[in-house]
């Protein structure tokens, strides 16, 4: 999407938030996966006690449904409450494979009065697919929804 389209994209989500929670989420994961070419899968992650619960996706299915909160980048994003963005996830010695085909993987947590208490996890097939808008871009939507539904 172009800077224009995102905006667009962002003003359809404002919407779809006041629908509820599960027209926001799948919004999010669908609309992200379909509009963006190298978004390959798109899922939102729940902190639930000391585990990261899958909610939402769109793409594969992956066996990471629950990831025990200190595995993997989607933990280190929580835990550390910023963005992990790893250009070349075979050089990350914490990343838990889901795909064969994954290069790179951006997760964004989503916050509450400023505490992680979810992500959006992002995978791409391409290595380095993520840049500072993209990290911006996303972190306006986890914005949005930690907002409204935490
Ligand atoms: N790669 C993630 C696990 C989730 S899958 O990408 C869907 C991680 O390292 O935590």
């Amino acid at each position: 999407m172009n800077r224009q389209e995102r905006r667009n994209f962002i003003e359809e989500l404002r919407a779809r938030v006041k629908d509820g929670k599960k027209s926001a989420f799948s919004y999010v994961c669908s609309g992200l996966k379909q509009k963006e070419n190298k978004f390959n899968w798109v899922g939102i992650y729940v902190l639930s006690g000391d585990k990261l619960q899958l909610d939402t996706f769109e793409g594969e299915k992956t066996q990471h449904v629950q990831i025990a909160l200190g595995d993997g980048l989607c933990s280190l994003a929580v835990l550390k409450n910023e963005i992990v963005n790893e250009a070349d996830v075979k050089s990350n010695s914490k990343y838990l494979a889901c795909f064969p085909t994954t290069r790179s993987e951006l997760v964004v947590p989503v916050r509450k009065n400023g505490f992680a208490v979810g992500e959006i996890d992002i995978d791409s097939d391409l290595k380095n697919a993520f840049d500072k808008e993209d990290e911006r871009f996303v972190t306006e939507i986890a914005n949005m929804l930690g907002e409204s539904f935490f």
